[in-house]
């Protein structure tokens, strides 16, 4: 590395921890030589969760959060934005392909006992990541505002009424409204784009440090 920028990095590191965090959490922690292809899926699930959040930046730049909008969108996005089809197809496949990644990575915490002592906390961290990816994907699926798409909500939300004694209020209470309506669509909007993914996140870096 040219000396600038080693005196820019040094300069950094003095103030601010940077090189020591990527090396003890990216690049050269300590690690078992008989790592096999089932310790893959951890990193394939960061790098999907990166895609993920990248391609939707860009959909979200094209797509109107609105019941009389929103699918008219998804065909713009589709047909007239340049690699729009690209990114949705990126965003739609890759959140199938983020379930396969983490129950292939679940499947070898549940053979290998990686759920045992000292790392009960490294497992409890994944099972909140994966009740928040359901909901994740769940919300994100009513948004192109489609027949499936609509009726899915219809059903899921549904299930809630089935609480005892609270069930039907909790239902209108996630729906916004007495029917899955343009209400609906603005707050999955705003779970699916924002609060979710920054969950997700803080969940990852969690689960990461309990790790190392
Ligand atoms: C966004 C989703 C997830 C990401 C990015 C992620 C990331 C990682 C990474 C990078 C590792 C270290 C490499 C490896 O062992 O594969 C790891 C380990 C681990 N993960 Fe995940 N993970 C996710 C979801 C989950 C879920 C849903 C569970 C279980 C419910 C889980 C349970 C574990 C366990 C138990 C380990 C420790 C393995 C060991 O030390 O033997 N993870 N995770």
């Amino acid at each position: 590395m040219t000396t600038k920028a080693q005196a820019f990095i040094n300069w950094v590191d003095a103030r601010f921890p940077m090189t020591k965090m990527l090396e003890d959490h990216m690049a050269k922690y300590y690690a078992p030589k008989n790592f096999n292809f089932w310790y893959f899926f951890g990193s394939l699930a960061l790098l999907v969760l990166v895609l993920q959040i990248v391609t939707g930046i860009f959909l979200t730049m094209n797509y109107k959060p609105d019941a009389t909008l929103a699918f008219a969108s998804v065909e713009y996005i589709m047909r007239d934005v340049n690699f729009g089809w690209l990114i949705r197809y990126m965003h739609s496949t890759g959140a199938s392909a983020f379930f396969v990644i983490v129950y292939l990575h679940m499947y070898r915490g549940l053979m290998y006992g990686s759920f045992k002592q000292p790392r009960e906390l490294i497992w409890l961290f994944g099972m909140l990541i994966y009740l928040a990816l359901m909901a994740e994907a769940f919300m994100g699926y009513l948004l192109p505002w489609g027949q499936m798409s609509y009726w899915g909500a219809q059903v899921i939300v549904n299930l809630f009424s089935a609480v005892p004694w609270v069930g039907d209020e909790l239902s209108v209470w996630i729906r916004g409204d007495y029917v899955v309506s343009d209400a609906t669509l603005n707050r999955f909007f705003a779970f699916h784009v924002i609060a979710v993914p920054f969950i997700l996140a803080g969940l990852v870096v969690a689960h990461i440090i309990a790790l190392h």
